[in-house]
Order: C-alpha cells, then structure tokens, then sequence
C-alpha cells in the first residue's frame, strides 16, 4: 500500500515512516521543513536501509498535492503536518488556523478530487479540554480548549465529522494522542523542539545536559498522589506503532468514521518524570516548585481500551525506556 505523510520529518512523522517501511508500506513525504530538518531524511534511510519518496512542500500549496496524487497512486494519507506549540498559537491564532486548518481542507479536496479517501489524522488529548473524569473514554465530552492549537485539532475533527456525514464512503480514523515523550533506540531520530523547550520531558533532558540550569515543575498544589500533574506519557515509538495499526484497521473496514485514544492508560506525575529519569539514567536533574502554568489541569489519562480491542494495539515501552530513549537522543544531538 503506497502512503502520503505529510509533516514525515517531524517528531512523529519521523518515527511513523520508520515503522510504515519496516511493515512494508510504501511512503510518499511531504515536508516544508517549517519544523524540522532535511538530515531527518538520511536518517530514516540509515535506520530501515529502505527506499521511500520524497517532496519539499506546503500543504497550503494545491498544486504541490495535485502534483503528489499524479505522481503517485497514493491508496491512503496519514497526516501529521501542523503547528503544535501551544503558546505560539496564542500569540498566533490566524498563522497556526490557517496552517492547521487550510491544509487540511486543501489535502481533503485533493484527496477528493483524486477518489483517494482513507485518512488517518494527528488529533490531541487536548480536544476534551479540562475531562470531568480520567480516565478519558473517546465517547467523554470534547470543547472547552483553551488554546488556538487545541481549538484547531478540535475544528479539524469536527469537519472531518462533517465530511463523513456528507459521504460515508470516506474511511477515516482520528487518532488522540496523549503525551508522546521519547525516541528511536537507534539515538538517529528523536524530538527537536525549536527554543527553550515548553513541554516537561524535553526540557527535562535538556537540564540533565546542563544546557538549562533546573526544572521549573509547574505547581505542587494539584490535586493529585504527590500535588504535580499527572499526564499519560507514551513511548513514540509505540505511538507510531499505533498508526501502522490504524492503517490495518482501515484496510479491513473499507469505509467509516474511527475515533481512538493512543495512550498507555497509566498517569505519571511530574515528580515520578524526575525521580525515575534519574534512576535510569543516573544523572541529576534540579528541580524548583514555582507557580501553575496557566491552562494545565491535574490529570489527563486515557482509557486505551478501545484502541486494545479495535486496533489490537496496546502500548510496549514502559516510563524507564522512554527516559532512557529520551536521554539517548538528548545526549548523542548537537
Ligand atoms: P512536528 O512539528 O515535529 O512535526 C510536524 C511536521 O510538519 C514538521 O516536520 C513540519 O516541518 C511539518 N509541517 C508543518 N506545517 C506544514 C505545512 N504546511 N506543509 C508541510 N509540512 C508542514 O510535530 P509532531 O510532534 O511530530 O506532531 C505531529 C502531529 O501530531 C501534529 O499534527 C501535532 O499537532 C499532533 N500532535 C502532537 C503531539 C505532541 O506532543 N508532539 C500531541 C498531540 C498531537
Ligand atoms: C501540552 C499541551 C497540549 C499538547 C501536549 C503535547 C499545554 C497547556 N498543553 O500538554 O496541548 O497536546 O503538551 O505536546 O501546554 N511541566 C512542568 N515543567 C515544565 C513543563 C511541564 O512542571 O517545564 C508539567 C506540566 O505542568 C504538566 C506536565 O509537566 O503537569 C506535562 O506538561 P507538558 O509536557 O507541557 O504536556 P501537557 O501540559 O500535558
């Protein structure tokens, strides 16, 4: 099966190629680089020995898809391409609507106008917003974003809702992530976040390097086992996994609208993150409680049994192997 990936430099595009090409898919990219490097391509090639095409592009451009679908017999889409940092997409909200949004109407008229309509689409835990339980069942309620990055993933699937009520011989299977930390035990691919990190484990790595001096953890006061956040960290290695599953599931099924959390089940605190990066990596990593962030909430954990029993896909990797994979890469980049 011959597959379009657009945003396959990134973090997760990345990772997903690799294992699409290990089970024998056949991949077409697209990237425009936006977030992430050329080199990522080399680095693909080195870890599955496998050929794969690829385009430098903007989903926002029309003619770059059109000229994909010509190009190729594309059976099946998984996109990826998006803005993702939260606190840009307040500064920005038109940048990252037009960016999260557009494209994807641009690929979907594309995708149309060439009769190709199996999807698989990045969507977020972010979608449920503050859940009123953990843990969170893909039928809890969804809204109450509190970011332009959320409210995009939020839109996208309710247009993609919208498309299959119109025409239910689409085949599409909207994936919620939960936390993705980690990376490739080949040390080749990992994430690559621009600036000072926003997220917990990256920036955590990058104390451990001594290239910032402490971690801020963010409140101690929630209401959880230890007072800091508990969230449902997931090896992206298993998250990728769970997207070769997806594309399994809409081979069989042929048509339909699939909703699934990609999740472990199990919520980590932010002192759990410290104590047991420290353990399996035996290195330090300082620490300072300072005030809440704005917009987190106390725990976010998924009910992954409906991926378990629709996808057959249930996470691998335990915490102590996404840290030590998360230090792996931090240590061997730059
Ligand atoms: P990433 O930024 O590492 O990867 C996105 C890739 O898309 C980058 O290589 C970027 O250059 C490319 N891209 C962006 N806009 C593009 C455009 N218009 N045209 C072509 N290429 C474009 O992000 P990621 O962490 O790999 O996330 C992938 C997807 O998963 C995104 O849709 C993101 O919103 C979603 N997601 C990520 C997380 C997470 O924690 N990383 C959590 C939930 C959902
Ligand atoms: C954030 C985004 C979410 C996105 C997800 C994955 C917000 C409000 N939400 O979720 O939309 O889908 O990333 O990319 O930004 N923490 C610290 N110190 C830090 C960083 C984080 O204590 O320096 C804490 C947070 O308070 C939280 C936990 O660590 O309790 C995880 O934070 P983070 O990695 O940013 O992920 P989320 O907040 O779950």
């Amino acid at each position: 099966m011959k597959i379009l990936v657009t945003g396959m430099c990134g973090y997760i595009g990345s990772h997903t190629v690799v294992e699409l090409l290990q089970n024998n898919y056949e991949v077409v990219g697209l990237d425009n680089f936006s977030n992430s490097k050329r080199e990522v391509l080399d680095k693909i090639k080195q870890i599955t020995n496998k050929e794969f095409k690829f385009y430098e592009g903007d989903m926002l451009d029309k003619n770059i898809l059109q000229t994909i679908f010509s190009e190729n017999k594309i059976e099946a889409v998984i996109d990826f391409a998006a803005y993702k940092a939260v606190g840009e997409s307040v500064q920005k909200p038109v940048e990252y609507y037009i960016n999260n949004v557009s494209s994807v109407l641009n690929l979907l008229n594309v995708m149309k106008e060439n009769d190709v309509k199996t999807l698989v689409f990045s969507s977020s835990a972010t979608v449920y917003g503050n859940p009123e339980k953990v843990p969170i069942k893909e039928t809890s309620k969804t809204g109450g974003t509190t970011n332009p990055y959320g409210t995009s993933k939020l839109f996208v699937e309710k247009i993609l809702e919208d498309l299959y009520k119109s025409d239910n011989t689409w085949n599409i299977c909207i994936l919620r992530y939960f936390n993705p930390i980690g990376a490739h035990k080949s040390g080749l691919i990992g994430e690559e976040p621009n600036g000072i990190p926003a997220n917990l484990v990256p920036y955590v790595t990058k104390v451990a390097k001594g290239k910032l001096e402490y971690l801020n953890v963010f409140g101690n006061d929630y209401n959880t086992k230890d007072g800091t956040g508990v969230r449902d960290y997931i090896h992206v290695v298993d998250l990728a996994l769970g997207h070769v599953k997806a594309i399994e599931k809409l081979k069989k099924e042929k048509q339909g609208l699939y909703i699934y959390n990609l999740g472990t089940g199990t919520g980590y605190s932010v002192l759990d993150i410290i104590n047991t990066f420290e353990k399996v990596n035996n290195i330090k990593v300082p620490y300072k409680i300072v005030e809440r962030r704005e917009g987190d909430i106390d725990s976010c954990y998924s009910n992954p049994e409906k991926a378990k029993k629709e996808l057959n896909f249930t996470a691998k990797y335990t915490l102590e192997d996404m840290l030590k994979d998360a230090w792996n890469y931090e240590k061997n980049s730059h």
